[in-house]
């Protein structure tokens, strides 16, 4: 008897709560998720942004987004070939965080404790300082002067098919900088170097296809 009285008030429990109430997963929003949006997602989806995933009100309507976008490597987008350059940091997501993410949609997308939010000033922290830019090219530009070269970011109008974008030094030594592929103009990337090039005067900086590119340090 005592078992059925049980049995019948965990039906009535379950039926009355929406069903995306029902939380199965120990992951939350404050302790995990918002870290990796924070080093991943946040230097493009900020406050100001048209889609903002900056707090947990703004990224739980996206929940469903998210997962789908994280697992199809759509997001966070890149769209630059892989070993030609070496870039810091490669934002691509780990193996664990795809997990984490897709557990905690499937598993209700709990908010958690704000207590375990990470601080403003931690996440602040891990966005890297924001280059400026030095020259703007328009597919091909000889160095008229020395620079030290951080980054390159792409500032097409449509969408780069492919274009590799390389230094030839005065040696005729080529350096590869970044080869672009399916990039689209929304993402407004930089392509940061995992070490600066120094380029002395007469290096030519030049793209493969017709493509305005600025040249950050
Ligand atoms: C380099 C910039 C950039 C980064 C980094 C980035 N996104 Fe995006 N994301 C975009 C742009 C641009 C769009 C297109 C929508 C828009 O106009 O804002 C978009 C769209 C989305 C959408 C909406 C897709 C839809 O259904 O239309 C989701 C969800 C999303 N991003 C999630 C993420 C997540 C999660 C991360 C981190 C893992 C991430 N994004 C990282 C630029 C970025």
């Amino acid at each position: 008897m005592r078992g059925m009285r049980t049995l019948l008030v965990l039906a009535l429990t379950a039926a009355s709560l929406p069903a995306h109430d029902v939380i199965t997963t120990k992951l939350t929003y404050t302790r995990e998720i918002s870290r990796i949006l924070a080093a991943r997602c946040l230097s493009c989806h900020g406050a100001n942004s048209s889609i903002a995933l900056t707090t947990y009100e703004e990224t739980r309507p996206w929940a469903v987004a998210i997962k789908e976008q994280v697992l199809s490597r759509s997001m966070p987008p890149w769209g630059a070939v892989k070993g030609f350059g070496h870039f810091a940091p490669d934002n691509a997501l780990s193996q664990e965080e795809l997990i984490i993410i897709s557990a905690w949609v499937i598993g209700g997308a709990p908010k958690g404790d704000p207590a375990l939010l990470p601080a403003a000033k931690t996440i602040a922290a891990r966005q890297p300082p924001a280059l400026t830019t030095a020259l703007t090219v328009n597919t091909q530009l000889r160095l008229a002067n020395p620079l030290v070269l951080a980054g390159v970011a792409p500032l097409p109008d449509a969408t780069i098919s492919d274009a590799k974008i390389t230094a030839t030094l005065p040696t005729g030594e080529i350096q590869p900088i970044v080869w672009l592929h399916n990039y689209q103009p929304a993402w407004r990337s930089t392509f940061r170097l995992a070490s600066a090039l120094r380029l002395p005067a007469g290096t030519v900086i030049e793209a493969s296809a017709p493509l305005r590119f600025a040249l950050k340090r």
